[in-house]
């Protein structure tokens, strides 16, 4: 079940480096694209950077909404994320495509894509340079949600044979979120 996670602790949502999927809607569109350069930058409010290429679907429909979803897709949608990396929106709706389900959002007209393992819904904060020089953009996460059979008191708690997060390498070949290793406390 979806549940919504304290804004103070929605970097630990993608503070593993997980691949995200960018969801957008803007004047009756919406779209999906993969992203494996995403990062948290700041607790509270939380803060994210993101590198969304410039000839992409996605920064045009971001740049006139002004707000995105970032979601950590699992293992069971290794292949809808990287068809959704590999292929434009500007030629046909992706989530029909390649079967991804957009439910609504709570304060963000871009959609849910359904099935993820957390979900952050974000307004852009406005960095016409980086954007310009880096294509790096800087998002404020305003509402934040995990799936609770996977996320639960503020942590991750993948199951051994479950689902998890996803790690981009190269070609379409992901790793798996592996185990956890505990440090002593300090
Ligand atoms: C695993 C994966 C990770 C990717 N990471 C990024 C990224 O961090 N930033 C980016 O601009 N493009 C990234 N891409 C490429 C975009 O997803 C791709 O250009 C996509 O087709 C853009 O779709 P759009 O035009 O519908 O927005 C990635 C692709 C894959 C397969």
């Amino acid at each position: 079940m979806r549940s919504a996670v304290e804004l103070r602790h929605a970097h630990r949502l993608l503070n593993h480096g997980p691949t995200v999927l960018v969801s957008t809607a803007h004047g009756g569109r919406q779209n999906v694209m993969a992203a494996a350069w995403v990062m948290p930058i700041d607790f509270e409010p939380p803060k994210f950077a993101a590198v969304i290429a410039a000839d992409t679907l996605t920064r045009e429909l971001l740049l006139a909404s002004g707000e995105c979803v970032l979601q950590a897709p699992t293992t069971l949608q290794v292949d809808a994320t990287y068809a959704v990396g590999t292929h434009s929106g500007r030629d046909g709706d992706k989530f029909a495509r390649f079967g991804l389900v957009a439910e609504a959002a709570s304060l963000v007209q871009a959609p849910l894509v359904a099935g993820c393992a957390c979900w952050l819904e974000c307004r852009r904060l406005a960095e016409p340079n980086a954007e310009g020089a880096y294509d790096l953009f800087v998002l404020e996460c305003i509402a934040a949600w995990a799936d609770d059979t996977l996320f639960a008191r503020g942590d991750w708690q993948f199951a051994a044979n479950g689902p998890r997060t996803i790690h981009h390498g190269k070609g379409g070949g992901f790793f798996a979120t592996g185990e956890r290793v505990q440090a002593a406390r300090g």
